[in-house]
């Protein structure tokens, strides 16, 4: 079984992407043959900076490797490293109505808010079904907005397959279960375009300063508080033990604790979650060739994968294999 996910670098990762889509792609490699790409070519529709481009897709390497990604057994690459998958966008393309892609949420919300979109933006799910389909993936772990997507490459795969005969695997999509939500410091979903992340390897000193500057409401700390409508406790049950967090349930109703402390014991639980992988991300920072090099060898394997695959395709639609 090939399970096969992808992650955009627009930003420096957060704990909502931990949460809701590293942690469990990490989990998955140790009973699947996993491929896992950073999106940089998706991540070219929304950032415009080279050099903000080539750190985020670093910086988002390096993030899966400190986290625990054991690059012998997952393949780790990046997306624009086979540019097989381009190729196989604009095939896939011929194939996909209009409609289709008008339906889907990234342009369609752009559109309602009078915002003008770019052709990238439209296409940015045949390029993400292409992804998919270049390596024969069966299983693709995704948040519950990625759905949609997952559904929109099956609808493509069976277009093209009923055109030209059955050359594509479908996959299937794998929701990962929405850990618990994620609240930004707002209180709302965390998430890079609400600017309320918080980020996984933040400095601890700006670590303490961003969960201090958490919103709470103003319930005086003599007073009993709710857990259960509460950011700071939410975040807390991320990382904390079941005990843990039942004790700190019991001192939120108790009354007779602020919110500082709560924040603290946030803090605390955070920085010592992430003590080893920070370390370890650490180290590997240390050696600017030892990121390339995982970052190549995954782009190698993944490659020679895609290219079996694209040579079958450009068959069936009468191409010819590319002179090379
Ligand atoms: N669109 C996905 C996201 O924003 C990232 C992505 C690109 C992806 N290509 C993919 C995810 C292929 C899974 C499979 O989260």
């Amino acid at each position: 079984m090939r399970v096969l996910s992808g992650i955009q670098p627009t930003g420096r990762p957060h704990w909502g992407n931990y949460f809701g889509a590293i942690r469990q792609h990490i989990a998955l490699q140790d009973n699947e043959q996993a491929f896992y790409f950073i999106a940089d070519l998706h991540a070219l529709t929304t950032v415009r900076d080279p050099k903000l481009l080539q750190e985020y897709t670093r910086e988002m390497a390096l993030t899966y490797l400190a986290l625990g990604l054991d690059p012998k057994r997952a393949t780790l690459f990046r997306q624009s490293d086979v540019p097989e998958v381009a190729e196989l966008t604009w095939l896939l393309m011929t194939v996909t109505s209009m409609h289709l892609l008008e339906k889907c949420h990234a342009y369609k919300d752009k559109k309602a808010k009078g915002l003008p979109a770019d052709a990238g933006l439209f296409a940015y799910p045949v390029l993400m079904a292409a992804d998919i389909l270049l390596y024969d993936s069966d299983l693709v772990p995704v948040g519950a907005d990625q759905v949609q997507h997952i559904e929109v490459t099956r609808d493509i795969a069976q277009r093209f397959n009923g055109v030209f005969g059955e050359v594509l695997t479908l996959p299937n999509a794998h929701v990962v279960e929405a850990t618990a939500k994620v609240p930004g410091t707002d209180g709302e979903k965390m998430s890079k375009s609400y600017g309320n992340t918080i980020d996984i390897f933040e400095e601890p000193t700006k670590l303490r300063k961003k969960i201090m500057s958490i919103k709470t409401d103003s319930t005086p700390v003599e007073e009993p508080k709710d857990p259960d409508r509460c950011s700071i406790f939410a975040l807390y049950t991320l990382f904390a033990t079941p005990d843990q967090q039942a004790m700190l349930a019991k001192r939120y109703r108790a009354g007779g604790m602020g919110y500082g402390e709560a924040k603290q014991a946030l803090f605390d639980a955070a920085l010592a979650h992430f003590a080893e992988p920070r370390a370890r991300r650490e180290q590997l920072a240390s050696d600017p060739t030892v990121v390339d090099d995982i970052l190549k060898a995954g782009a190698q394997k993944a490659r020679a994968k895609g290219r079996a695959v694209l040579d079958r395709v450009r068959n069936a639609c009468g191409l010819g294999m590319a002179c090379m």
